[in-house]
């Protein structure tokens, strides 16, 4: 190896947690390997955490740990400092003080990158230093540099990924179990995987962050986090993941953006996706996401989305392009969201009623004659086509003698407000006995 000339970067970090913590013990355990690759060394210098007690104790005495972090912003030993506070609260000021103080910056911060980017961004671009966020997606999966960089020539059509864990293992037991949805999340606190307040997980407000920024950088539009719709997976019952499997489906919480006419979808829901696509077999709380692009095709990327190192892995792979680049002409660099500021486009979000996508009805119904064909007829009339339809025996659903039944159907695609209307008119029959159930479908072929 040539000799190393170049001086260290030096590294503050704000926050030593569960990412924190991996990021000292991995860098620790693999710096000579990072030095060969970054062609200097990262040195974590000064740590800023509440606990400066626990927070020394876990660095040891070679690196400064402090209670303020505003001093490690105001260090000028620091070159790069990581923020891991999360939220968009103090964090932001954080950053955006960072960024003004001349320091680039790594985060894995979603939340705060996805409702602030566009004001992060232009600010960084503007002082000329770097945001780095590839842990703010997907954990250790490598996929902001995928869609930045390795699939650059491409012209995206569409991205889906199961790209938050929680709700992945939540719907995965749910399926191997056939229990219901709050004995599996309770199972998962447990566990440690979803938080005390799983709020933003169950609900789909994480993974809606994260698609956010996945779809500004495949699409080059700015993250418009508020145009994103969300469904969390709060409502889903055990027997619609029975009757998709059935069906030869999975239920999958998915973060979707693609590329339509008129606009961009960008949507987080529960997916009815075939069982035969690897996707639909990715279970626990293990991530993936597929991107199709018009040259490459399909890539499915595929790892943990959380946890110490896993996390900690992408927040250093950050730190060694910042090693690498943050000598370069600040117009010389990889864009933050991959393409140039000046070359963003104006391509809207569509509003949900114009994404087409195909649809899982359950309807519970009284099981008489013409049911089947007033609710087919409904569809009809709105231009939705049937792909298939499964009715169970009245006896399998409600019990001997029962005159209820389920009727489920799954549609080829139509406009989303056409299937609305559909709904409305099939809600308001008579014989359909309970609220409907839609899923959408997402073939991903
Ligand atoms: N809470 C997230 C998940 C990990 O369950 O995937 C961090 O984004």
């Amino acid at each position: 190896m040539s000799k190393n000339i170049f001086a260290p970067v030096r590294v503050g970090l704000l926050g030593i947690g569960t990412v924190g913590t991996g990021v000292y013990t991995v860098l620790e355990r693999n710096q000579e390997e990072i030095v060969r690759r970054a062609g200097r060394g990262i040195e974590l210098t000064v740590v800023a955490d509440l606990d400066v007690e626990r927070a020394s104790r876990l660095v040891g005495p070679s690196v400064k740990v402090v209670g303020d972090a505003r001093a490690v912003i105001a260090d000028p030993q620091v070159d790069i400092v990581i923020e891991l506070i999360g939220g968009y609260g103090v964090a932001r000021q954080l950053v955006l003080e960072a960024i003004a103080a001349g320091k680039h910056v790594v985060t894995a911060n979603k939340a705060l990158l996805a409702v602030h980017g566009t004001e992060i961004f232009a600010a960084a671009s503007s002082r000329g230093v770097m945001v780095a966020f590839e842990a703010a997606v997907a954990g250790g999966i490598p996929i902001i540099k995928a869609l930045r960089e390795g699939l650059t020539a491409n012209r995206i059509e569409w991205i889906a990924g199961i790209i938050n864990g929680t709700t992945n293992f939540i719907l995965s037991e749910m399926r191997s179990k056939g229990l219901g949805f709050d004995a599996v999340l309770k199972e998962a606190q447990r566990l440690g995987y979803a938080e005390a307040d799983p709020t933003f997980d169950i609900e789909g407000v994480d993974a809606a962050h994260k698609v956010t920024l996945m779809s500004a950088i495949a699409f080059g539009i700015p993250v418009q986090f508020d145009k994103a719709h969300i469904e969390g997976i709060t409502r889903l019952e055990a027997q619609d993941i029975r009757y998709a499997e059935q069906l030869g489906y999975r239920i999958k919480l998915l973060g979707i953006t693609k590329r339509a006419v008129g606009g961009i979808e960008l949507r987080v829901h529960p997916a009815l996706v075939p069982a035969k696509r690897l996707i639909a077999n990715v279970e626990g709380a293990m991530n993936a996401v597929v991107v199709q692009g018009d040259a490459v095709g399909t890539t499915l990327y595929y790892g943990k989305g959380a946890g110490s190192e896993p996390t900690a892995s992408a927040v250093i792979a950050d730190l060694v392009d910042v090693a690498r680049l943050h000598t370069v002409d600040p117009l010389n660099r990889v864009p933050h969201l991959a393409f140039q500021p000046g070359a963003m486009s104006a391509l809207p979000v569509l509003p949900m009623g114009e994404v087409c996508t195909s649809y899982y009805l359950r309807l519970r119904v009284a099981d008489e004659a013409g049911v089947l064909a007033r609710v087919t007829g409904l569809l009809a009339e709105a231009g939705i086509s049937i792909d298939a339809v499964l009715q169970r025996e009245a006896d399998e659903v409600g019990g001997e003698g029962s005159n209820q039944t389920d009727l489920i159907i799954l549609t080829h695609d139509c406009p989303e407000q056409h299937m609305n209307g559909a709904m409305a008119k099939m809600q308001a029959l008579p014989s359909v006995l309970a609220p409907i159930t839609r899923i959408r479908k997402e073939e991903l072929a």
